[in-house]
């Protein structure tokens, strides 16, 4: 297709005469005008990501390296919270280990957590740089990971693994699953409090987004060109940092997951299994970023999950709900 392209171009009169253009201006504006024509035409090559992509969407099994203790004993669980982790951001997990993600009883209820990683580029180099996850692990007991290269279109296979994981370890023993970034923060006591009053069996809730176009500019980060996907827009998807799950819905989008094609975008692919499962996204407007956070602490009692918190960030504002519970009106 590609090469079609630019053989049509070289066989135009206009493109001969243009080419020899006497002037820089002129051949200026005619290479901005074949890099446009190109575009239009969706004649570019991929990049090299979606290059790499595309060879390896056919793979999806890679073996577990690392394995948690979390659904071990075969006590039941009422929340899993399985965060999506880089092997160098241990900054980030300790943060979270010791604020809303630490495991035990909250709100009556037991709650257990894993953090989902794959290779780093510096673990595939280098052995040593796999000592330290291998303490790490060892200590916690919380790292499931995998043996595939950790890259940006390769988070999808996070997804899938984990749901195909948690299948086989976790079906069993767990009610209800919290999933998302290590960039945020979880008032977790809401989190409980809404699973516990909640009647949906199908649960796929966070902030969803409805009607999302494809992004067709080359250059972004979340480009997605027509012949990776060819409909007008998305099928609804919860995005945004993380999102909450029943047991049943992730056997489905499991059992879904097997006729759906791997997709760059994580949360847009699971969107799709969802909707191939006949599983609905549902709003809750409670999941904002923290942009978007409100100045007065005592209205964080009512957010569920900020997204985009940097690990200092994280200590204040759960301190800030520990002790909110005295100073706050109602
Ligand atoms: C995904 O992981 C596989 C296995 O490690 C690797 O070969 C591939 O290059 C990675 N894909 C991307 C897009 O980095
Ligand atoms: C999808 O789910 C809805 C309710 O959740 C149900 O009414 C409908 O029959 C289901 N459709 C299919 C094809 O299973």
């Amino acid at each position: 297709m590609y090469l079609a392209c630019v053989f049509f171009l070289f066989s135009t009169d206009i493109f001969r005469k243009l080419l020899h253009g006497k002037t820089r201006l002129k051949q200026s504006v005619f290479l901005l005008s074949l890099l446009s024509i190109l575009l239009i035409l969706n004649c570019l090559p991929y990049p090299a990501l979606h290059r790499s992509f595309l060879q390896h969407q056919h793979q999806r099994h890679y073996p577990v390296l690392k394995r948690p203790l979390s659904c071990s004993g075969g006590k039941p669980l009422f929340l899993l919270i399985a965060i999506k982790s880089l092997a160098e951001n241990a900054d980030r997990r300790a943060a979270i280990r010791s604020t809303w993600g630490r495991e035990g009883t909250v709100g009556g209820m037991q709650v257990k957590r894993v953090f989902l990683l794959a290779e780093s580029e510096r673990q595939i180099r280098n052995q040593a740089a796999g000592g330290i996850l291998e303490e790490e692990s060892l200590e916690h007991g919380d790292i499931l990971q995998w043996g595939f290269r950790e890259s940006f279109f390769n988070v999808t296979l996070k997804e899938y693994l984990f749901w195909r994981w948690f299948g086989e370890d976790c079906a069993s023993v767990v009610q209800y699953i919290w999933k998302g970034d290590d960039d945020v923060f979880v008032n977790i006591d809401n989190v409980i409090r809404y699973l516990k009053g909640n009647s949906n069996p199908k649960l796929y809730m966070g902030k969803a987004f409805v009607n999302w176009y494809p992004v067709r500019i080359w250059w972004n980060k979340y480009y997605i060109p027509m012949s990776m996907y060819s409909g007008k827009s998305y099928p609804p998807y919860i995005g945004g940092g993380g999102y909450l799950l029943s047991r049943e819905s992730i056997l489905l989008l499991s059992k879904a997951s097997a006729w759906v094609h791997l997709f760059p975008i994580d949360d847009v692919y699971v969107g799709m299994c969802a909707q191939a499962a006949n599983i609905s996204a549902q709003d809750h407007p409670g999941f904002i970023t923290y942009e978007d956070l409100p100045f007065e602490p005592c209205e964080y009692r009512k957010l569920m999950v900020v997204h985009k918190v940097q690990p200092n960030e994280l200590y204040l504002m759960w301190s800030l709900v520990k002790h909110q519970g005295q100073s706050c009106p109602g």
